[in-house]
């Protein structure tokens, strides 16, 4: 077992107030919104892709038959994800987003596949994190339904690239502003007549250590084009890594451009790393820049 959770832990687990802090007044709609924002991406993300590479060049990529017929039906699952929300806001009452204009970094089969990866552990994180915000069942059900679908994509993407299907016992909950500071770089512009969102996004935070990362390396964050105010030393700073039992900390120590950190035990796959001045919660409250994505290998 890589893993070893206190019976304290798992209690505070079970016990636990809604492990994501309720914004004010978010509605089922808003939520519903915040999925169906999340849904087009993935949608778009896919077609294009799609649209992009032939099946032959999967194949000369790596990824032989039947990964491109799979592919397809998972971008089919997420156009599917886009009609069903966009019904039940509308049978709801609410006005359902539109698809935006977006740009993804991808540019070769490989960098497709490994983002197509990403955005699937971002989508169950984002279903996890917002699960208990929902107040109608009904809903919380289909949204659930959905999160276990987006689980299979990820686990099936992650096996394809010779990554754990299923590397932590625990899926990482992010928050809707977590999870939109992780969506805003691809999304370029939206319909004015999107009904705005009650989400912002945090300072972007990136991960420049290249190569394999394991409990215990030395990473770097950059803060990119913007320079947290207690880089001067003089406050601390924390990186928090976000798991469901609740964060786990690691000292970040100002370099040049960002911090270093020394990964710390407890965290594997894809994890969601913050910075925070302080080491009582991980909220909206407390975050200062963030989440970055860092697959961890263990
Ligand atoms: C599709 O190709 C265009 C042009 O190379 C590229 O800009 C875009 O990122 C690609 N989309 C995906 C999803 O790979």
């Amino acid at each position: 077992m890589k893993y070893s959770f206190t019976i304290a832990a798992l209690a505070a687990l079970a016990t636990a107030s809604p492990v994501v802090k309720r914004a004010a007044a978010l509605t089922d709609a808003d939520i519903l919104n915040y999925a169906l924002t999340l849904e087009h991406l993935e949608d778009k993300f896919y077609r294009e892709g799609l649209a992009n590479y032939t099946q032959a060049d999967f194949v000369a990529a790596g990824f032989p038959d039947p990964f491109y017929a799979n592919l397809k039906e998972v971008s089919s699952d997420e156009t599917t994800h886009v009609g069903f929300l966009t019904t039940a806001l509308k049978a709801a009452g609410a006005v359902p987003v539109e698809e935006c204009t977006y740009a993804f970094p991808s540019t070769d089969v490989k960098s497709f596949v490994g983002l197509a990866g990403i955005l699937e552990g971002v989508g169950v994180s984002a279903y996890l994190g917002a699960a208990a915000s929902i107040a109608t069942k009904a809903y919380l059900t289909a949204a659930g339904s959905i999160l276990t679908v987006e689980a299979r994509h990820s686990s099936y993407l992650r096996a394809s690239q010779a990554q754990s299907p299923f590397p932590q016992p625990f899926d990482d909950p992010l928050t809707l502003n977590e999870v939109f500071t992780l969506a805003a770089p691809f999304i370029v512009s939206c319909p004015a007549s999107n009904p705005a969102l009650p989400v912002k996004a945090f300072p972007a935070l990136a991960l420049t250590t290249t190569g394999t990362i394991k409990t215990g390396s030395t990473i770097t964050l950059s803060t990119p084009g913007y320079t947290l105010a207690a880089a001067d030393g003089k406050a601390p700073v924390y990186a928090a890594f976000i798991t469901v039992t609740g964060p786990i900390y690691a000292d970040a120590t100002p370099v040049d451009g960002g911090f270093s950190l020394v990964v710390p035990a407890g965290v594997n796959g894809q994890s969601y790393v913050v910075l925070t001045g302080c080491t009582d919660a991980v909220n909206d409250d407390t975050v200062a820049a963030g989440p970055a994505i860092i697959e961890i290998d263990n």
